[in-house]
């Protein structure tokens, strides 16, 4: 494994409130890592400044040991960092096909686009993900897919465009066990095909299975990272619940979700 991202001593405010405090972490290719952390722990807000949403206070980004200067959405997208949103991931009107390729659409004689090659590329990629329904296929509109499908869509839009580190925020939240499990095996594929990914989640039982290793964030501070060789499911809700205790404040109205299963 070699190593991809590295983040040290990143730091962002909104405000007063200290969102990411002083975080240093390392991304190895291949390797899945489970973020994780209770509401407003700080991890969309550091994977935001991993795809270059946020701009750092301070801090310094490396990809493959070379220190980022200037980084940006485009500059983490050119050095392969692709994030996936659970809500904006997809235009769930159009295609498969379209979805895949939006915005780096294929093009042919007279800079037209090439739909019919769109959608034989994603009939391919579809299934080389394992995408195994036969009710649908890349010219299937997204509407028509279930939770998991489109975080499936989503995931195989990125592997097309050879994503190195592919970050998943919060994929599962609102899906069910079945739909779940849908993501889960694509985010095997994106082991398999040589890709690291970082999937944010509240929830441990989302995230033991498919993660090797768990960085746990709490009021912006990494306070565990642990791989799972190292820490049973059981433990880890444990320890879960400890750092909850220690930091607990009563959840913002509307808020309720924890870590504790
Ligand atoms: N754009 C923003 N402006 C002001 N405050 C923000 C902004 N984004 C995040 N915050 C605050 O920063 C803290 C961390 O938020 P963040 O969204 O990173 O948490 P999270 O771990 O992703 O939570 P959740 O599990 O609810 O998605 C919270 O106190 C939040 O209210
Ligand atoms: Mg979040």
């Amino acid at each position: 494994m070699t190593e991809f991202l590295e983040l040290r001593n990143i730091t962002k405010s909104f405000g007063k409130v200290n969102a990411v405090s002083n975080v240093n972490l390392k991304v190895g290719q291949p390797e899945i890592i489970g973020l994780i952390g209770d509401n407003g722990a700080g991890k969309s807000t550091l994977i935001k400044m991993i795809a270059g949403v946020h701009k750092p206070d301070s801090g310094e980004i490396f990809i493959r040991g070379q220190k980022m200067d200037y980084w940006s959405v485009t500059q983490a997208r050119a050095m392969g960092i692709e994030t996936v949103y659970q809500d904006r991931a997809l235009v769930v009107q159009q295609t498969i096909a379209r979805n895949i390729f939006m915005g780096r659409e294929k093009t042919g004689w007279l800079g037209f686009m090439n739909v019919k090659q769109q959608f034989a590329e994603a009939d391919h990629l579809m299934r080389a993900i394992g995408f195994t329904s036969k009710v649908f296929s890349s010219d299937s509109i997204v509407a028509t897919l279930s939770g998991g499908e489109r975080q499936g869509v989503a995931i195989a839009r990125a592997l097309y465009f050879k994503a190195d580190l592919i970050i998943l925020d919060e994929p599962t939240t609102a899906l069910s066990l079945t739909e779940s499990e849908k993501v889960f095996n694509f985010v095997r594929q994106i082991k398999e095909q040589g890709s690291s990914c970082i999937f944010i989640s509240h929830n441990i039982y989302h995230t033991y299975d498919i993660c090797e290793r768990f960085v746990v964030i709490d009021r912006g501070e990494i306070v565990m990272e642990t791989d799972k060789t190292q820490i049973s499911a059981e433990q880890l809700v444990k320890e879960l619940q400890v750092i909850a205790r220690a930091g607990h404040q009563p959840a913002a109205p509307g808020r309720s979700q924890s870590i504790m299963p």
